[in-house]
């Protein structure tokens, strides 16, 4: 198996560039803090995804790319450190598309067909009835070019969350289909999550999702941030300082349990003992959080301000996600029989 020259595990982790904007705090706790911890233990590889996010955008192409900017500049603001864990975007790799045709042909299209994400997007494209919205072969996909993000790294894990367990399980499945047809190349992706990886909900309690409206970004300032926690959600049924809480359903009581970890036990004893109000416990989050966040939106912001310098990072990420590419693409068609 792809153990590493020093016998380290090698990961392949991903984000989708969706737009201005970028990560959100679920983001930042639910996955970037894990990989953060795991640089130093494991060969790490960071990539922007950014032909994934055609399956959506393929209209805005042009706009892609300043989107991976600021995906790349929340990794590195967020503790990863480019020089340990290659921060690269897909599209300068070229061998992902390669890979990625060779998969496609080995792929049922059942396979596909049957992902619950591909279902739910294309009902929601039809629905919208717009006759330039069509579903594209792109989209359906998805998968298959996931798979080849983290087959072409060899990768023996992969740190997602259960809502991409079915890429995963599809991104195993290809691997087994091509070691069977071809011969042994590619180690079975497992996913590997942290237990300690905290749930983050959003404003609404539902989860924080860019496409549900209901997150705090990296890049929201003091004030934005001051603003959502003053809209958020928290429980139904207090409607005075006096009523009872319920901190377990409420959103800025869980964010105030992540962010606080030491101290919020005694404000969740307090609000379900009616002795506090909601907005004493939103301004004290607000203050926490932003306490939280401003070093990160400060080193983000210098990151974004020296444009040079970030290219010049992924570029040299790219260099090195390429090294490893490249030794596996001479395996998979020396495996296939391809000069
Ligand atoms: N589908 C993933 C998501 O939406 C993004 C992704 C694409 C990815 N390729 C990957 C994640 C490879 C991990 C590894 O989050």
């Amino acid at each position: 198996m792809a153990e590493t020259s020093q016998g380290r595990k090698r990961i392949l982790s991903g984000m989708q560039p969706t737009g201005t904007g970028a990560l959100h705090i679920g983001n930042l706790e639910g996955a970037l803090r894990n990989w953060v911890q795991m640089q130093d233990e494991t060969e790490l590889y960071c990539c922007i995804v950014d032909w994934h996010a055609l399956t959506t955008r393929y209209a805005e192409a042009n706009k892609i790319w300043e989107s991976c900017l600021e995906v790349a500049a929340d990794y590195i603001a967020a503790g990863i450190d480019p020089k340990k864990a290659p921060v690269f975007v897909q599209s300068q790799v070229k061998e992902h598309a390669e890979l990625h045709l060779l998969l496609s042909m080995i792929t049922p299209l059942g396979w596909l067909e049957r992902v619950p994400s591909f279902k739910e997007k294309r009902d929601l494209m039809e629905s919208k009835a717009e006759g330039d919205e069509s579903v594209s072969y792109g989209l359906l996909g998805y998968p298959c070019l996931q798979a080849a993000d983290i087959l072409l790294y060899r990768a023996h894990a992969v740190p997602v969350g259960k809502d991409q367990a079915a890429h995963l399980e599809i991104s195993r499945e290809i691997a087994r289909r091509f070691n069977h047809l071809y011969g042994e190349v590619f180690p079975e992706p497992k996913s590997h999550i942290s237990e300690t990886t905290a749930v983050i909900p959003g404003l609404d309690g539902r989860k924080m999702s860019k496409s549900y409206g209901n997150a705090i970004f990296m890049a929201d300032s003091a004030d934005e941030v001051a603003k959502k926690v003053m809209g958020a959600f928290t429980t139904p049924t207090k409607m005075r300082k006096t009523d009872p809480g319920v901190p377990e359903s409420c959103v800025v009581c869980q964010l105030r349990k992540v962010y606080d970890p030491e101290g919020y036990k005694t404000s969740w004893d307090e609000d379900r003992a009616g002795e506090r109000g909601c907005v004493q416990s939103k301004r004290e989050l607000i203050e926490i959080l932003n306490s939280t966040l401003e070093p990160i939106r400060k080193r983000r912001r210098e990151i974004l301000d020296d444009r040079a310098e970030l290219e010049r990072i992924l570029k040299d990420g790219a260099d090195r996600a390429r090294e490893a590419a490249v030794t596996t693409m001479n395996m998979v068609r020396s495996a296939m029989g391809f000069k």
